[in-house]
């Protein structure tokens, strides 16, 4: 019976090539093609272009052509992409479909992803880039034992060499500012600051140098200088993604003091101070930035709060094989056939249907808190 249903898992899932360790439930995400990238969408979009800045809740291929130490910060690997589209491709997503900005530029109009800065060309930097890479942080430092990773700062810097092509493509200084200022920013950072550089006392000082607090306090200060830099170089519509529970994540779960068991409280609760600042700095933007509007989504608390689509949702393990003490999936390990009924894909990035849950709020709040003051689509209109 079981090797039954592994031959109709594979009959649907070709481009999931693994088998599922999970028998009989109806595994597949409708596959889709990637729409045509093209820089001609601008008639029907709500803004004028979408800049992505972040860790690899946002990357969509910057660090593919980076040089990783352990092969890590990488997700241009099977099983990686394996909802994406039809031939199952990986794309440098950290998951098994389309991450937060994917969503968020079909809600904006865009009939295209926003592609990474790495490896776009010409006129489609028009309507927006991506610079977000796996593995980076607010601080300089993070992520740099998983190899080369780009900061928020190493990312504005990029941002620099796009609105100077931007005003070679547009001629004028002043159209080159209009478009900037009619654009979206998300800034989905600060995850890897505590797993990859506080909560990793073998690698960093910062636990011995800082409380939780003082921690969470530098990383906002940082922060807040890097907006003030985002602000400078022509963004007025920036929505700033909290971190959301990671000390829940299977990974947390199982490296921590509770080894296997629930939540690890300690994770959370630092990550908490950082998400308070947050919230707090986007009043002080709002206040000083004059015309421009910046608002905060509160992923702790959707990510603890979205429904399961079937009844039934694994919190607390991942989709995908990891080995053990890691984060990604194994290179050609194999993955769940009921990818709808798990929160993670692999031992800390949601899956296409957790993320499409956390997009969505993001875009439309549904709950009040969700987003705050404005969720994005109010950003955008007003
Ligand atoms: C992009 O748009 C231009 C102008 O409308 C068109 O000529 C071109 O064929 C399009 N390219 C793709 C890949 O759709
Ligand atoms: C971007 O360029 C401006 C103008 O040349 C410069 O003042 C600024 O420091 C640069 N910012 C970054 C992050 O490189």
């Amino acid at each position: 019976m079981k090797g039954q249903s592994l031959v109709v898992l594979c009959l649907l899932t070709t481009a999931c090539f693994a088998s599922s360790w999970v028998d009989g439930a109806s595994p597949r995400i409708k596959s889709r093609t990637r729409p045509k990238s093209n820089a001609t969408t601008q008639t029907k979009t709500k803004v004028g272009c979408y800049f992505v800045l972040g860790d690899s809740q946002a990357d969509n291929g910057n660090n593919n052509v980076m040089e990783m130490a352990y092969g890590n910060a990488r997700a241009d690997y099977k099983p990686y992409g394996c909802d994406f589209n039809r031939e199952g491709t990986p794309t440098g997503r950290f998951t098994n479909g389309r991450n937060a900005p994917d969503f968020i530029a079909t809600y904006l109009g865009f009939r295209h992803y926003i592609s990474p800065f790495t490896t776009i060309k010409g006129r489609e930097i028009l309507d927006g880039v991506n610079y977000a890479s796996g593995g980076a942080g607010i601080l300089p430092e993070t992520g740099r034992t998983l190899g080369q990773v780009l900061s928020i700062h190493k990312q504005l810097e990029n941002h620099n060499i796009t609105i100077s092509q931007i005003r070679g493509l547009l001629g004028t200084r002043s159209a080159t500012t209009t478009h900037l200022n009619s654009c979206l920013y998300t800034v989905q950072i600060g995850s890897n600051d505590y797993l990859n550089n506080y909560f990793m006392p073998q690698f960093y000082k910062t636990s011995a140098q800082f409380t939780p607090q003082q921690f969470a306090t530098v990383l906002n200060n940082r922060l807040y200088t890097e907006l003030k830099v985002l602000y400078e170089q022509g963004a007025r519509k920036v929505a700033l993604f909290g971190v959301g529970s990671i000390g829940c994540t299977p990974y947390a779960r199982a490296n921590f003091e509770n080894k296997g068991g629930g939540c690890v409280d300690k994770i959370n609760n630092a990550i908490q101070l950082f998400n308070d600042g947050l919230k707090a700095l986007v009043l002080q933007l709002n206040t000083k930035m004059a015309g421009a509007k910046f608002t905060y989504i509160d992923v702790f608390k959707i990510s603890s709060t979205i429904p399961s689509t079937s009844g039934r949702m694994v919190l607390n393990a991942p989709c995908c094989e990891v080995d053990a003490g890691q984060v990604q999936c194994t290179r050609l390990g194999r993955i769940c056939g009921n990818r709808m009924e798990y929160m993670f894909w692999d031992a800390v990035h949601p899956t296409e249907v957790g993320i499409s849950a956390l997009a969505s709020r993001a875009f439309k709040a549904k709950e009040a808190g969700d987003a705050y003051p404005y969720d994005i689509n109010q950003l955008v209109f007003y």
